[in-house]
């Protein structure tokens, strides 16, 4: 798979907040240090607003390479992709078919993408020890964190449920 230099040069640079450019496309995304997203406090790679320009080289999967990209970094560094207000009806629906899942009670088009039990578990003990983006000091309190080995050992105990 191919990798995408501007992407990971966001990732490891000071800035929590960016437009990431590539050859006509720019894409807006930020460090989120958290988000509760299935009831996981999960630390998030957000993608908030996205533009392929001049207008004739959209619709010839760009982005969709470039989500691609970006998922696969997020998977390599232990955080999820979190959608932003999408505002565009037609590139909501192409999540929700690549699917992403609406983020409850958000009333606007927010979704991410989802994780298997044990993507979840292996996210959430490396947050344990950090969180992942180095520029972003973590704002959980103690009881949030309590929350996140809570929902280990859950994911454990039905881990083991569906073993035995
Ligand atoms: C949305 C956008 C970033 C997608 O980039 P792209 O390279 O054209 O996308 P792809 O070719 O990989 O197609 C992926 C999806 O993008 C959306 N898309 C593609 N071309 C589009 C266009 N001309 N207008 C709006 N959405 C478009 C579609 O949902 C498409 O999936 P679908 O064809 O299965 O419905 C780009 O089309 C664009 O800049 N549109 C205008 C600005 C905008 O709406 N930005 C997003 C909201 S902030």
């Amino acid at each position: 798979m191919l990798r995408d230099p501007a992407l990971i040069e966001f990732i490891d640079g000071p800035h929590d907040s960016d437009w990431t450019r590539g050859d006509h496309i720019q894409v807006y995304v930020r460090k989120s240090d958290w988000r509760v997203l299935g009831g996981s406090r999960i630390p998030a790679l957000d993608v908030a607003n996205a533009h392929v320009r001049p207008e004739r080289f959209r619709g010839h999967g760009l982005f969709t390479r470039w989500l691609a990209r970006a998922e696969q970094e997020a998977d390599r560094r232990g955080v999820i992709v979190y959608l932003e207000n999408v505002g565009n009806r037609r590139l909501w629906d192409f999540y929700l078919r690549r699917g992403y899942l609406p983020e409850e009670g958000s009333g606007d088009m927010c979704a991410w993408r989802p994780m298997s039990p044990e993507q979840e578990r292996g996210i959430l003990d490396a947050f344990l020890n950090g969180c992942p983006w180095r520029t972003n000091p973590t704002s959980m309190q103690p009881e949030e964190w309590d929350a996140v080995r809570e929902r280990i050992r859950r994911l454990d105990a039905e881990a083991g449920r569906v073993a035995a």
